[in-house]
């Protein structure tokens, strides 16, 4: 019932990704602006059960829209994953007279405000990871800069890769999906792609398509890898000794987390952090927010969170082709 919320708190949980703040700031000044009290927690759920608790106001949230990273910080926390943990994290919610909680990050985020929910504090999830990974949404906060980020890095090696007509393996992140490595893998022109959803670890492959493109005349030869796969540095000594081409290896790391958001994460931060907090004044609970099909909708967690999310057969058939 719209008039029961008095107090939402809001937090940022797992892996950072641009475009928090953005989030942050909508749904305290959203929630501001629908009269009720809003309550900003640090470093995620370890946060919460260490009471790191703070009255926001229109001010606690200027001149964040763009910057990187998350101003209430984030955490992973273990002790949530248990049940002791949960229910002392929904009674701090009462002590400090929060009724509902937003929380910003990926689907184990989604998992602890699940049990928030189920405990009786109201929950909804905003989807907030650089790695796309999150099945319920077409869209997650921090995807865009990231691999704007990382094209742009890879744009720099392959000048020099092919000055010096060397093949380079440059690792990009994601530790379970492929999203960032297509994107920029296309993006960039990569002549090969490898993904966890579809890598068959054939490295012969990969071997004989340096050979037969460097018989084609191409200057260099961009492998970009997701760190699922990873073991770059011995994937680039392996292919050195196999073609006698010279191999080196990046690992893009953690620069692709960090840094200004874009517009897109600015722009769908804001979004979702509004629309967030109106359904939790509203008195919705258990709920992700998502983008789908260009729209911003929200889905029951439960569903969302047994929704699967596969790379699309098209795009890397694609991929592929253009790379050759
Ligand atoms: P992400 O939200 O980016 O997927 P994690 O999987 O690391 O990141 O989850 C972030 C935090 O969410 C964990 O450190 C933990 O506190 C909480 N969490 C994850 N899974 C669960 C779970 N099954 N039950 C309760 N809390 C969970
Ligand atoms: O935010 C997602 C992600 O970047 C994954 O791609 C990566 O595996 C993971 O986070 C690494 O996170 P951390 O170094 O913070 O443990």
């Amino acid at each position: 019932m719209a008039n029961s919320i008095r107090t939402i708190g809001v937090l940022t949980s797992g892996g950072d990704a641009p475009g928090m703040n953005a989030a942050i700031r909508a749904v305290v000044r959203e929630g501001l602006a629908r009269g009720v009290k809003v309550k900003g927690i640090y470093r995620g759920y370890h946060g919460l059960l260490n009471e790191e608790i703070v009255d926001m106001d229109s001010r606690s949230v200027s001149d964040i829209i763009q910057r990187g990273g998350t101003i209430l910080g984030t955490a992973r926390c273990s002790e949530f994953m248990e049940r002791e943990g949960q229910q002392r994290g929904a009674d701090i919610c009462r002590k400090h007279g929060i009724d509902g909680i937003v929380v910003i990050g990926g689907d184990g985020s989604y998992r602890g405000a699940q049990k928030l929910s189920h405990l009786g504090i109201n929950t909804i999830g905003i989807p907030g990871t650089i790695d796309l990974d999150i099945s319920s949404t077409d869209y997650t906060l921090g995807f865009d800069t990231a691999v704007n980020t990382a094209m742009e890095a890879i744009d720099k090696i392959r000048d020099t890769s092919s000055s010096h007509e060397r093949c380079s393996v440059i690792e990009v992140m994601g530790r379970h999906a492929g999203y960032i490595a297509l994107w920029c893998g296309v993006a960039n022109g990569a002549e090969d792609i490898l993904i966890p959803e579809k890598y068959d670890y054939n490295e012969m492959d990969v071997i004989n398509n340096i050979i037969a493109n460097r018989k084609k005349g191409k200057k260099h030869h961009l492998i970009i890898n997701a760190e699922g796969i990873g073991h770059s540095i011995s994937m680039a000594r392996r292919i050195e000794a196999a073609t006698g081409i010279e191999t080196r290896a990046t690992i893009l790391g953690h620069m692709q987390r960090g840094g200004r958001p874009t517009c897109k994460d600015r722009f769908y931060g804001s979004m979702m952090g509004s629309y967030a907090a109106d359904i939790l004044i509203e008195g919705k609970t258990n709920r992700v927010v998502a983008v789908q099909h260009g729209e911003i909708v929200d889905i029951d967690i439960d569903e969302a969170l047994t929704m699967k999310k596969n790379i699309d057969d098209y795009q890397y058939q694609v991929s592929k082709i253009l790379g050759r």
